[in-house]
């Protein structure tokens, strides 16, 4: 894998983390990369760096194109580590370089690193002329940390967007057109899913903000660049932040000895026979964080757990947490399950989509032991009744 020089003078310069398979909580199966960028001009600029691990690799590639000791600014757009832990190691190199972040992002630094180096602050309508070509700074605060920030450069057309925008996905492509649309956008969906999902609000100004400016290339800091699809990649996002989902569903669930299970096929007919799209997720077989990319554009939840020594079994549990977290906005809800003797844990499923504001338009369905052929019955109706419901709300 050759270092890219993505446009004249402008480089990329970042690690390939091939081996990552989970990135706090959220599974990469394809790896990821922390992408940096350098741009050569009368001052020499590292967008971003790597997470420390893959610093020598970033190292290497900056000793391409230029001496590190020549480099006069490190652009910190987001203190998390996967983007600033290079940054230490990096002022070794370039002991004349000055560190620019956020205000918030200096305060991140300087807990990180123990103030161990100086941070200027920029802020939003700042720029830095670094000799043909100007940064100018766009603050995204919790996109997705309070002190993230974008930067662009107008002459080259580029923007540096950090984690918006980003895929895991680590390969020997660096370009959106050296990849399917199709395999991208959902890489895209994933990372929107479960990164960026609790800051929709977040999203959709920055997306407004972004709009007003002129570019033909989106530099992320993880995965491949936008090239050829800058508008489908805006215009996925401005839906994503509108949380704009599809009628259809997916029932998330565990099973003990098959009663959920039961409930789950039987809500599952149901919803079939009135043409729903319907997936059945069992939470054994299927990541979290999988399950949230479905969930981003599914309009449909219907969740499902037995009862476990008085608790709902630990995967819905685990699951629960990380959905609560993400809060996922706009769905219809509906809550399932079985147990022996405590018929009150179920409850703790619609209490959470209640939390999150979903519509829970019909009582749970909570079996003792094994569903009998009413139950079973009732199941199928309710998975009628929800799909008519979904339907009709299409209608209006
Ligand atoms: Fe890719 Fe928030 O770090």
């Amino acid at each position: 894998m050759k270092s890219h020089e993505i446009k004249k003078g402008i480089y990329w310069v970042g690690g390939i983390d091939w081996d990552v398979r989970n990135f706090h909580g959220y599974s990469t199966p394809q790896g990821t990369t922390y992408n940096a960028y350098l741009i050569v001009d009368e001052k020499v600029v590292l967008i971003d760096t790597v997470k420390k691990e893959l610093f020598d690799k970033m190292l290497h590639r900056v000793s391409e194109f230029v001496d590190p000791s020549k480099i006069d600014m490190i652009i910190s757009n987001h203190a998390e580590m996967d983007h600033s832990g290079g940054i230490a190691q990096m002022l070794e190199h370039a002991p004349n370089a000055k560190v620019y972040a956020s205000k918030q992002g200096e305060k991140a630094l300087m807990k990180h690193f123990d103030n161990s180096f100086p941070v200027e602050v920029v802020k939003t309508g700042d720029e830095l002329s670094i000799g043909k070509r100007t940064l100018k700074f766009i603050s995204t605060p919790l996109l997705h940390w309070p002190d993230s920030m974008a930067t662009y450069c107008p002459e080259e057309k580029i923007l540096f967007s950090n984690d918006a925008f980003g895929q895991h996905w680590a390969s020997a492509e660096r370009y959106d057109y050296e990849l399917s649309w199709g395999v991208l956008r959902e890489a895209a969906a994933k990372y929107y899913a479960n990164i960026i999902l609790p800051y929709c609000r977040q999203a959709e100004k920055a997306v407004t903000s972004v709009s007003e400016l002129e570019f033909d290339m989106i530099c992320p800091s993880h995965g491949l660049i936008w090239k050829d699809h800058v508008k489908d990649i805006l215009a996925e996002y401005d839906k994503w932040a509108h949380q704009k989902s599809e009628n259809k569903a997916v029932i998330i669930y565990d099973t003990m000895w098959g009663s959920t299970d039961k409930l789950a096929f039987m809500l599952q007919r149901g919803l079939e026979d009135e043409d729903v799209k319907v997936s059945l997720r069992n939470l054994r077989f299927n990541h979290i964080s999988d399950l949230m990319t479905e969930i981003l554009e599914t309009r449909m939840i219907i969740l499902g757990s037995p009862v476990l020594n008085n608790c709902l079994l630990p995967t819905m549990g685990a699951f629960l947490t990380y959905l609560k977290g993400l809060k996922p906005k706009g769905k219809i809800g509906f809550a399932m399950g079985s147990y022996g003797w405590n018929d009150k844990i179920v409850q703790e499923i619609n209490d959470i989509m209640s939390e999150l504001n979903w519509e829970v338009p019909y009582d749970l369905i909570n079996v003792k032991y094994v569903p009998d052929g009413a139950e079973l019955d009732h199941a199928y109706e309710t998975g009628r009744k929800l799909g008519c419901l979904m339907n009709d709300s299409e209608k209006d």
